[in-house]
């Protein structure tokens, strides 16, 4: 089986780039990450994807302002040039536009802190505490235009503890989505190769 060539998205610690990285070495997993981009040139994610021996690209947002899909015209243009097929977003705190995501659709997935559709957007783990929910969890949807609205591929949960605080709570999600994604990644890969090459 081809494996699919894959960009990981970040802005921060990459703590789930790391996740995805370590199951691709597995030469069964079905995507082979080429391409580590980050919008925030300090991200701690861009070393650990460099010692890892990955291609790595800082593109800054900020000399873009407004202009998001200039922005995205530059990401896209670095995306090619690596050969990229599928884009993993992990932790990368940008909207897309319209226009990347339909440039991108089927190719393009995130993962998001809580049990979609509850709590799309940020704060997860404070609604969920707020709300007096007895589970929380992360899920890893395909991308859409609507933020964190995309079709679910699959979702883990945890307990809310009694006394949890959002970061208790963060930490414990955490562990489940480095569980999470690159299983549910391998799902939608293999569905991409099935659709583009009619592998199985
Ligand atoms: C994760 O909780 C992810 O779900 C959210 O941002 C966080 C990124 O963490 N979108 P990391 O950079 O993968 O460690």
């Amino acid at each position: 089986m081809r494996r699919v060539p894959l960009a990981i998205l970040i802005s921060g610690r990459g703590s789930n780039m790391a996740a995805i990285l370590e199951a691709s070495r597995n030469p069964q997993w079905p995507g082979q990450p080429v391409l580590v981009v980050s919008n925030r040139p300090g991200a701690g994610g861009l070393d650990t994807a460099a010692k890892a021996g990955l291609a790595t690209a800082s593109i800054d947002h900020k000399p873009f302002g407004k202009d998001r899909e200039a922005f995205e015209r530059e990401l896209d243009r670095v995306l090619a040039r690596h050969g990229v097929e599928f884009i993993a977003l992990a932790g990368f705190m940008r909207v897309l536009t319209a226009w990347f995501v339909r440039r991108w659709t089927g190719r393009l997935v995130n993962i998001h802190p809580s049990l979609l559709p509850k709590y799309p957007g940020l704060d997860t783990h404070a609604r969920a505490i707020a709300a007096g929910d007895q589970r929380a969890g992360c899920s890893v949807h395909y991308v859409s235009e609507g933020v964190d609205e995309g079709e679910v591929i699959e979702q883990a949960d945890v307990p809310v503890l009694p006394g949890d605080t959002p970061d208790t709570l963060a930490a414990r999600v955490l562990e489940e989505e480095h569980r999470l994604y690159p299983r549910a990644l391998a799902k939608a890969l293999r569905a991409y190769l099935e659709r583009k090459d009619g592998a199985a």
